[in-house]
């Protein structure tokens, strides 16, 4: 009895000993910054391939673990003057708002007041707007997973017309807007900021990563702009967890896009958490953690999501066995379509890029509910509270 008491005396102190031993060691490595880190920019990944396109030409010597990132990503992750950082949010929209929401409420370790954000990523593309490998930057990020959905096939007889199985809150059919919104479905950015880092990216004279051979020859199935070299161009990204492929979805969210933004957002890209990043950036940015005119959204794109029409095959066997060629070149494409931007925030820091004040939005940037001020022009006066 009284050596398994001694025992678990010992073992409660080891514990504490462990403990203490750990939490110093975390505090250490915060203490090792004098004064908080300030990054001048910060790229968003969402995925491990994502994040290498950039820890493979970036030199980053500081890997800091933030409570709250992915369990798969711990890191936060910065050049040796912390002046260009990195991390990822993990896939889907739950982990990229968890992970936004995380980072940016470490007040003690981090100031982001003037810190800009570069959202990089692939995404599938709209073959009648992009091809792959194209680089594409949106001043919209749409969700369009916040919806009603029936199998389509219960429908066949009493709707014919519906184009697919879904439809918004709040709504009688597909092609109503929704008269009930959760807040996340629609977010605007800094136009200007976009087309700064537009031009830079076109102006920059690296070409392209077109791909591989597969790459080449499936783009040529398709009709233009699909059958042409990847370009750089601006043009806007839907968030949704759904993964969806195939023809009558992607023209059924094109139509989604068009209906929600009212018809002010020109879409071209699918994703999987824009709208959920934004969403902890806009509550963030409503408290001055971060200034949300200082987003910037980009995603190149690694596939298409329909297949070509003149193609006649089921699309699940194009979708998961067709020869396309692979999705490296959109891998390159980040970093060669990205970093002109990241390099000009660094080189034109003081001149332009700290207070800002060339890049002051013309536009509307927020969410549907003008939580930042302002008035979108898009979404409703008034929705009914669901
Ligand atoms: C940071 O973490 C990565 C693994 O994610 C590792 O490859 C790299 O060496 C680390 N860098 C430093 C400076 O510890
Ligand atoms: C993301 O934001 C865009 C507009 O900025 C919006 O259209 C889309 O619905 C949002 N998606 C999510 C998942 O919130
Ligand atoms: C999309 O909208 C166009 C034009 O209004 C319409 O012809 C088409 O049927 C719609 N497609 C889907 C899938 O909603
Ligand atoms: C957007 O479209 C909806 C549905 O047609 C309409 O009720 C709403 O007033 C429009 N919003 C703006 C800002 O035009």
């Amino acid at each position: 009895m009284f050596l398994d008491h001694i025992a678990s005396q010992l073992l409660v102190l080891l514990s504490v000993v462990r403990l203490s031993l750990s939490y110093p060691y975390q505090a250490q490595s915060i203490l090792k910054h004098e004064s908080k880190i300030t990054p001048k920019i910060v790229i968003v990944s969402m995925f491990q391939p994502e994040e290498e396109a950039w820890t493979t030409k970036i030199d980053f010597k500081h890997n800091i673990t933030v409570p709250g990132l992915s369990p798969m990503y711990p890191y936060f992750r910065c050049v040796k003057d912390y002046s260009i950082c990195q991390f990822t949010t993990g896939e889907g929209e739950i982990n990229a708002a968890t992970s936004v929401a995380f980072l940016l409420s470490n007040a003690q370790l981090f100031d982001f007041s003037k810190s800009y954000w570069l959202l990089a990523g692939i995404g599938g593309g709209d073959p009648s707007k992009v091809t792959t490998g194209s680089v594409t930057f949106a001043k919209y990020a749409i969700q369009v997973g916040l919806q009603f959905q029936i199998d389509s096939r219960e429908l066949i007889d009493s709707h014919p017309d519906w184009p697919a199985g879904y439809f918004s809150y709040g709504a009688q059919n597909p092609w109503d807007y929704p008269d009930s919104v959760y807040g996340t479905e629609i977010f605007e950015v800094n136009e200007k900021l976009r087309d700064r880092a537009l031009l830079l990216s076109q102006n920059h004279g690296t070409t392209l990563n077109e791909g591989t051979e597969q790459n080449i020859n499936l783009r040529q199935l398709y009709e233009s702009p699909a059958n042409n070299p990847p370009q750089i161009l601006a043009c806007d990204v839907t968030t949704s967890d759904n993964y969806f492929t195939g023809s009558i979805l992607a023209d059924y969210y094109n139509n989604l896009t068009t209906i929600l933004s009212n018809g002010t957002a020109n879409y071209c890209s699918s994703a999987q958490e824009e709208n959920a990043s934004l969403e902890a950036f806009i509550r963030m940015a409503k408290v001055g953690v971060i200034d949300f005119e200082r987003i910037v959204i980009m995603r190149t794109i690694s596939n298409f999501v329909k297949s070509p029409t003149s193609l006649h095959m089921d699309p699940i066997d194009f979708f998961l066995n067709y020869p396309k060629g692979g999705f490296q070149h959109a891998l390159d494409n980040l970093y060669i379509g990205g970093w002109p931007f990241v390099e000009d925030v660094v080189n034109n820091w003081d001149s332009m890029y700290k207070e800002g004040h060339d890049f002051k939005p013309d536009n509307y940037i927020g969410d549907i509910f003008g939580t930042l001020g302002g008035k979108p022009n898009f979404g409703k006066d008034k929705y009914s509270i669901s």
